[in-house]
């Protein structure tokens, strides 16, 4: 029996690991799970821990308002490295590219416990874009043991950077099986406003943005675009959950706030949010996540940043990479929503990212590393 510490601490990383601890908790006669929020995020998280049911063994409950970077690291790393010694697990396991993914590693490497990568080898080979995430990411590879790159792009990234091929396996992206949890056509918003606003026979602009990279004027440009699409198409609903990040929040509310047609609401829980995607016409975004969860329900997504380490869906067309100047995302918009041919050209619906089986494709490698099982895996490729 391997005891398996999954941690986590942010909406993006939680939402990925979820379906993970919930397919390492069937497997009983093999791993004991502890999962570890550090609560980098506390409302955002506990959104999706009350969607997936995941109640943490451990909470180190550490977000403050307006943490900084150095002052999340150095309360995540004392509180985690005090778990670890407690629990002594034989394997942590980490998602993605966030404060709490490098320095769980991180804390796991100094007690000489080995570290899984979920979404490992995701590049864009500049240390600012995105900012602080690519740096995260590689130095979570270096203290990694095992890498669960999404896609095959991803693994090559890693043989690049001379990691080992048999500690490479390439899973696909568990959003996708989170997503495949979550969508339900007759799904019915628990926020009211949002079955009034789809109910009515008019398109739906969805909208988020939060990276560090575009505070300040490339956020203002890109909230001005908005402001103007909005008032170029009064007869269309802009709906923006807005991050909780109150640096995001000083920038959009004073642009958008008084826009009739622009809904400014609340981040919403991920079961509202995925379901609003599924119906919406348009999607404009600076999230990795929502670049990820959008060509599989085939709505065209423009990305609100110059470079993405996401380029499977570029390349199959679904996602459209605009910047950040105020014309481009203006005019990129605009042709979406009146060219019928342009937009039909976005919309098909592919799945770069995952079949829905990640989840046990990481918990087969898990299994094969510790010896557990001698079956074959078998790496994701899109259909
Ligand atoms: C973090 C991640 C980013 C990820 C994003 C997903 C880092 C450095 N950044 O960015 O990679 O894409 O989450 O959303 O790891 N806040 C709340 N309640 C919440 C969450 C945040 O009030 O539930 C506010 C707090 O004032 C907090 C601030 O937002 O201090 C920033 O949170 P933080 O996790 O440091 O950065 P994000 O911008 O959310
Ligand atoms: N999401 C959510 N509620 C919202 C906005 C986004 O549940 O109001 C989900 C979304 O479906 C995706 C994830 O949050 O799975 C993306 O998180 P975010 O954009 O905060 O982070 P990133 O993916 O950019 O790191």
């Amino acid at each position: 029996m391997k005891k398996i510490a999954v941690i986590f601490g942010t909406r993006p990383d939680t939402i990925k690991l979820a379906p993970i601890i919930l397919e390492l908790k069937k497997h009983q006669k093999d791993f004991s799970v502890v999962t570890i929020a550090t609560a980098q995020h506390r409302q955002m998280l506990d959104q999706v821990l009350d969607v997936f049911k995941i109640v943490p063994d451990y909470d180190l409950n550490i977000m403050q308002a307006k943490q900084t970077l150095a002052s999340l690291t150095q309360k995540i790393i004392t509180a985690l490295d005090e778990v670890l010694e407690k629990e002594k697990p034989d394997m942590v396991l980490v998602q993605g590219d966030t404060t709490t993914t490098f320095v769980g590693g991180l804390a796991a490497f100094y007690r000489n416990i080995p570290v899984g990568h979920v979404e490992a080898g995701l590049r864009t080979h500049d240390k600012s874009n995105p900012f602080p995430e690519e740096i995260n990411r590689r130095l979570t590879s270096c203290v990694a043991d095992i890498h669960f790159p999404p896609t095959a792009t991803a693994a090559k990234a890693l043989q690049k950077e001379n990691i080992a091929k048999g500690s490479i396996f390439v899973t696909g992206n568990s959003v996708i099986d989170a997503l495949q949890i979550a969508v339900n056509q007759n799904h019915l918003f628990s926020l009211p406003i949002l079955n009034v606003l789809t109910a009515q026979k008019r398109k739906i602009v969805l909208l988020t943005m939060h990276r560090r990279e575009n505070w300040g004027a490339p956020m203002k440009g890109a909230c001005e675009a908005v402001k103007d699409l909005a008032k170029k198409f009064p007869d269309m609903n802009f709906i923006f959950p807005v991050h909780l990040n109150p640096v995001v929040r000083e920038i959009v509310y004073p642009i958008l706030g008084k826009s009739a047609n622009i809904s400014l609401i609340e981040p919403l829980d991920y079961l509202d949010f995925v379901n609003l995607m599924a119906k919406s016409d348009l999607i404009i975004t600076d999230s990795g996540g929502v670049q990820e969860e959008g060509p599989s329900l085939g709505r065209p997504i423009l990305v609100l940043r110059n470079v993405t380490e996401r380029p499977e869906a570029v390349q199959y067309g679904t996602v459209k990479l605009v910047g950040l100047e105020k014309k481009n995302i203006f005019s990129a918009a605009a042709k979406l929503l009146t060219d019928k041919k342009a937009y039909r050209t976005m919309a098909a619906a592919t799945n770069p990212y995952g079949d829905g089986t990640t989840a046990k494709r990481t918990v087969l490698a898990i299994q094969r590393y510790f010896g557990l099982t001698k079956k074959k895996f078998i790496p994701f490729t899109p259909r």
